[in-house]
This record gives C-alpha cells, sequence and structure tokens, in this order.
C-alpha cells in the first residue's frame, strides 16, 4: 500500500457518515448489544488474542494481576468487569484463597471460559448498569482495556457504578492503552484513522489521560497513576513481536467498524487495510524504541462515604 494515499473525504465524522457506502469484506463475528459502541470481534481468534493480550500485559507488570495497594483476603469479593474470555479472573482464583468470591461480567457471554473454579462466576451484565444488589459488596474492582468500547458520556456512569459497588475502603484498578506505535508513516496515519473512529462512535481515545479526573470527581480517594512502556517489534526480540502481534491484531479487528463506515477516507477496500496493517507491522520491527504505552490508575472508596 503507498502511505502515499491521503483522505479523500473532509476530517469530519459527518462527511463519512453521510456520503460513505459500507466496503465489501470479510466480516468477523461482533457483540450486539444494545447502544454498545464497542468495535472488537467476539470470536474464537478474539479469544486467542486475549490470551496473548494477557501474557503481554503480566509480563510488563512483573507478573502482578493485583496492582491496588490491597491484599484480596478469604471471604472477599472480586469483580472483574468486561471480563471477555475471564482470564484475569480465572488467574486471580488461582493465588488467591478459595472461599474469595470471584465475579465476571461483560456485555458479550460468547468468550466467557467453558471451565472454571466453584469460586468464579460469569454473568451478562453491563458495566453501566451493575445489579442494584451489589452494592458495597467488592474488595476489589478490576476493568481491563475498555478504551473501545465505553462512549465518553459512559465513563463517568461506570465510574459511579464501580464505586457503588465497592465495599467501603475498597479498590477499582484500571488499566488502559496509553499511546501506541511508530512515528513512521504507516503508524501516524493509522493513530490518525482512529481518532475519527473513535470520535465517530463517541469513544474516548485518551480516556487514560482523562482517568485521575474522572476518579477524583466520582469521589474516590488516593488515586495513583503508573505508566509503563512495552516494548513493540521484532527489535525487541520475542516480548517486542508478543507486544506487536497483540496491538496490530487489535487494529485488524477494527477492520470492519472501518469498512462499514466507508473507510472514512483512509481506506477503499480490504485488501488495502490488511497491506496497511502487514506494512505497520513492519515498520514497528524496523524503528527500534517503538513503544504500546499503558496506565494503570487504581484509587479507593472512602472508608466513610
Ligand atoms: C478488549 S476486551 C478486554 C477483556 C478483558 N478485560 C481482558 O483484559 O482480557 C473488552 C471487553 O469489554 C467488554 N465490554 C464492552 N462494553 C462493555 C460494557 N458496557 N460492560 C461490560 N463489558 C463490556 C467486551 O465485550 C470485551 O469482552
Amino acid at each position: 500500500m503507498s502511505v502515499a494515499t491521503q483522505r479523500q473525504e473532509p476530517a469530519t465524522t459527518e462527511g463519512f457518515n453521510a456520503h460513505s457506502a459500507p466496503i465489501q469484506h470479510r466480516e468477523r463475528n461482533y457483540q450486539q448489544y444494545p447502544g454498545s459502541s464497542y468495535i472488537l470481534p467476539s470470536d474464537e481468534e478474539e479469544q486467542a488474542r486475549l490470551e496473548l493480550q494477557h501474557r503481554v500485559l503480566i509480563r510488563a507488570l512483573g507478573n502482578r494481576l493485583v496492582l491496588a495497594p490491597t491484599t484480596v483476603k478469604s471471604g472477599d469479593h472480586v469483580l472483574d468487569c468486561g471480563t471477555g474470555s475471564g482470564i484475569w479472573a480465572l488467574d486471580l482464583a488461582k493465588e488467591v484463597p478459595s472461599d474469595v468470591h470471584i465475579q465476571g461480567i461483560d456485555i458479550e457471554t460468547r468468550l466467557f471460559p467453558t471451565t472454571k473454579p466453584d469460586n468464579a462466576e460469569f454473568a451478562a451484565a453491563t458495566a453501566t448498569n451493575l445489579p442494584e444488589g451489589w452494592a458495597n459488596k467488592f474488595a476489589l474492582v478490576n476493568q481491563r482495556l475498555l478504551i473501545a468500547a465505553l462512549k465518553s458520556s459512559e465513563w463517568p456512569v461506570v465510574l459511579g457504578e464501580i464505586h457503588r459497588s465497592l465495599a467501603p475502603g475498597g479498590w477499582v484498578q484500571l488499566l488502559e492503552a496509553k499511546r501506541w506505535g511508530a512515528e513512521g508513516p504507516h503508524s501516524v496515519k493509522h493513530r490518525a484513522l482512529l481518532e475519527l473512529l473513535f470520535s465517530s462512535r463517541q469513544l474516548l481515545i485518551d480516556c487514560s489521560v482523562q482517568l485521575p479526573k474522572m476518579l477524583e470527581e466520582t469521589g474516590y480517594k488516593n488515586v495513583r497513576v503508573e505508566e509503563y512502556k512495552l516494548p513493540a517489534g521484532r527489535w525487541a526480540g520475542q516480548e517486542g513481536i508478543d507486544v506487536r502481534d497483540n496491538f496490530i491484531s487489535v487494529f485488524r479487528g477494527m477492520k470492519t467498524p472501518i469498512l462499514k463506515a466507508g473507510g472514512l477516507g483512509y481506506v477503499n477496500s480490504e485488501e488495502e487495510y490488511d497491506q496497511w496493517m502487514d506494512d505497520m507491522a513492519k515498520e514497528w520491527d524496523d524503528m527500534e524504541g517503538t513503544t504500546v504505552d499503558i496506565c494503570v490508575c487504581y484509587a479507593q472508596k472512602a472508608l466513610e462515604v
């Protein structure tokens, strides 16, 4: 694909929505939850990617599942919001006492684990409206990578729902992507496309930057942020290859929403998009220093609210 290919439409979301016809392509399975803007697939390929992503993240975080300054104790309840394949919850179950109750929720049940320990449960629910009965229940709430799911208007709602569901003194930990890719033309152009895609669906591409303030405004105490830079590309050995493969797969998974929106003025065919992703992966391999940056924000519900 030529990098010189320029956008053909004006840079307004109205522009492409009104005029662009969907581009034919092989579609993967996507969630159908009413009103959801989530743009990644829910299929076997995505399940495998989530496994890889979990390994990549856990390695970057020093093999820690719990980043918040707390210890999960016997009898505690833990919630994993947007659990996906439940891999974080299942791994947590292996390292906490067997009477810790672990609950995973997701709008899409297709990726839920088929085998699980007795103390783990998975249920269909949205983070924007957690069950009434969960007030003051959880000692820890984990939520990882809902950047491509939650609209700007939904983030404060979700943080409020988690706050309501936390036990007094309980902790929330949120992991989000902050910045990714090289300073080469394929990556720079792709970041511009994603900004347009996200804004067209009211998604908050810079949620990681906004989270600390949103947490404080929701009433959380002890808000802390940790940043990690994950080397991405062949230049960083197997670790860099894994990071590259995971995140380039994320972008491949966004192909359907992009092509359904007519390519958003950036791409004209499935083949062009696929080639772009191949070129971008090579760019990460060739540009030493390429990283994917993530943020972990954690915060506490006051003991007395
Ligand atoms: C990128 S995946 C991450 C999965 C998991 N947190 C992990 O790190 O392995 C995002 C997940 O959020 C789910 N999701 C999207 N919107 C949601 C919502 N409003 N409430 C709950 N889950 C949601 C998606 O179905 C998907 O499984």
